[in-house]
């Protein structure tokens, strides 16, 4: 499609500033003083839904942060896009180790990104993907080129767990009638080595809090004395995995799948160094579940990480005290056929049940979602599978992804519509973490395979609907 390209080609420039402006914007949706950028962000993104020529674009309330909606009917025969995406960001925090600050967009060059990467909260994780999508739509329409029907479904709460989207789905379901959902908010294995991502794993995030004594106390006077919650909380935190790095709740893994041997002959047969990884993570070797490889490690087992632990003194110097009181976050990654609910009660029951008498436990669940597999043998497959292949000029494999979108099975229970998961970023673009980037390469990559995606759709789906 040369007037395509010809239109990519001459408003490159334009996109990146575009995006940048984008960037500046920090909609951190899990902190409350952050709510007027949120606002402001879904107030840009609808803005750039109505320059690129979408119709009825509207910035919904919720209860929580706003959705934004806005669409294109070309056709009603043609089959119809539903892209989904998030204007929200993780805070940038710890601040002291970024390179340049999170939210003034920076264009350098690293190791992987030789053609440079943009650095910034959300460069990869969202915006820079989702935007993806803006342009390429723009593009389309305005080189005559779009055979689709298109909705945008923007969202701000993606990294607070989609409080709200669930109910909006469920009271638009017509409204966001589609054939399949489009998301670019996941990674391809490298910038030669194109994947889609097949499968994400659910979650199941709890907080726990141990209380022993009724207050504070002298470390020195009740010391040996009297149970410290903290040294508690380790060890029933240490006693969750055992010697083979299995996690130890009881009906853990009843609902595990077993997958094949021959899907995980296919998972391993993706490019991995062991030595690169542990090198760029900086550890001397790597730890997990016996009997599994890192790709099964993180693509269909299970896993459990404390995400946060506090309690007692952590200021300056040394203070001698005996808290009464010690916390964790900690969340569980699921894979099919593991539930959430399930999982959360198991949890809890585990918890409360290994309690020693002198302290005591409350434990709550703060979100869920359930964990995802993507078909392949569907027509979106297939048209998903070819648009990278000519993209990138190699066919993508298929990849389960370690992460979690839970929204992602509401919308093939709701819409009843599969999603493609065409992410373009890299597992070491630092998404949650400082120096998040995003490749310059990837983003106009992603520009230049998405129109694919719909031209093959839309005449795979004309020849067999
Ligand atoms: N885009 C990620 C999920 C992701 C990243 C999937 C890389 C696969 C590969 C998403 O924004 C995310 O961070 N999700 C959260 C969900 C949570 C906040 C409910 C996650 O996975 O921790
Ligand atoms: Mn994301
Ligand atoms: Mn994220």
């Amino acid at each position: 499609m040369q007037a395509l390209d010809a239109y990519l080609q001459t408003h490159r420039e334009r996109f990146l500033s575009e995006l940048l402006d984008l960037l500046r914007i920090p909609s951190i949706s899990a902190d409350p003083k952050y709510t007027a950028d949120v606002r402001r962000m879904a107030e840009a993104t609808a803005e750039h839904l109505r320059q690129a020529g979408a119709d009825h674009v509207e910035v919904i309330a919720t209860n929580g942060h706003p959705i934004v909606y806005g669409e294109k009917q070309v056709d009603p025969l043609a089959p119809t896009v539903l892209v989904y995406g998030h204007y929200d960001v993780q805070p940038p925090d710890p601040l002291d180790l970024w390179e340049s600050p999170p939210f003034e967009p920076v264009i350098r060059k690293t190791d992987l990104h030789p053609q440079g990467a943009i650095f910034a909260r959300g460069a990869c994780d969202d915006k820079g993907q989702f935007f993806m999508h803006v342009k390429a739509f723009e593009a389309m329409l305005r080189t005559g080129t779009l055979p689709c029907n298109v909705k945008f479904m923007i969202e701000g709460e993606e990294e607070v767990g989609s409080k709200h989207l669930e109910a909006f789905c469920q009271q638009h379901r017509e409204k966001l009638a589609c054939d399949v959902v489009l998301i670019s908010d996941t990674s391809i294995i490298d910038n030669d080595t194109p994947s889609l991502t097949v499968g994400l794993r659910g979650l199941a995030y709890m907080e726990v809090e141990v209380t022993g004594p009724n207050r504070d106390l002298h470390s020195g006077v009740y010391g040996g004395a009297v149970a410290n919650p903290i040294n508690v909380l380790c060890q029933m935190i240490a006693s969750l995995h055992d010697q083979d790095g299995r996690i130890t709740i009881k009906g853990f893994y009843d609902d595990v799948e077993e997958v094949s041997p021959s899907e995980r002959a296919g998972l391993n047969a993706a490019p991995y160094d062991e030595k690169a990884y542990c090198e760029d993570l900086g550890v001397g070797a790597l730890y997990g579940e016996k009997g599994y490889t890192t790709l099964e490690r993180t693509g269909i087992r299970p896993s459990l990480d404390v995400n946060g632990i506090w309690g007692g003194y952590i200021g300056e110097g040394a203070k001698t005290v005996l808290p009464s009181k010690a916390f964790a976050k900690i969340s569980m990654r699921l894979v099919p056929h593991q539930k959430p609910d399930k999982i959360e009660r198991l949890f809890q029951e585990h918890f409360e049940s290994m309690a020693p008498p002198y302290v005591h436990v409350k434990v709550k669940a703060l979100h869920g979602g359930h964990p995802v597999v993507v078909p392949t043998d569907s027509v979106e497959y297939r048209a998903a599978e070819k648009a990278m292949e000519l993209a990138f000029g190699k066919k993508p494999l298929p990849q389960r992804g370690g992460g979690s979108i839970p929204i992602v099975a509401m919308f093939q229970q709701v819409l009843k519509a599969n999603s493609i998961l065409m992410g373009f970023g890299l597992d070491a673009d630092n998404i949650h973490s400082p120096n998040e980037h995003y490749g310059l390469f990837n983003f106009y990559k992603g520009i230049e395979t998405i129109p694919h995606f719909y031209w093959l759709y839309a005449e795979m789906k004309a020849a067999r609907p």
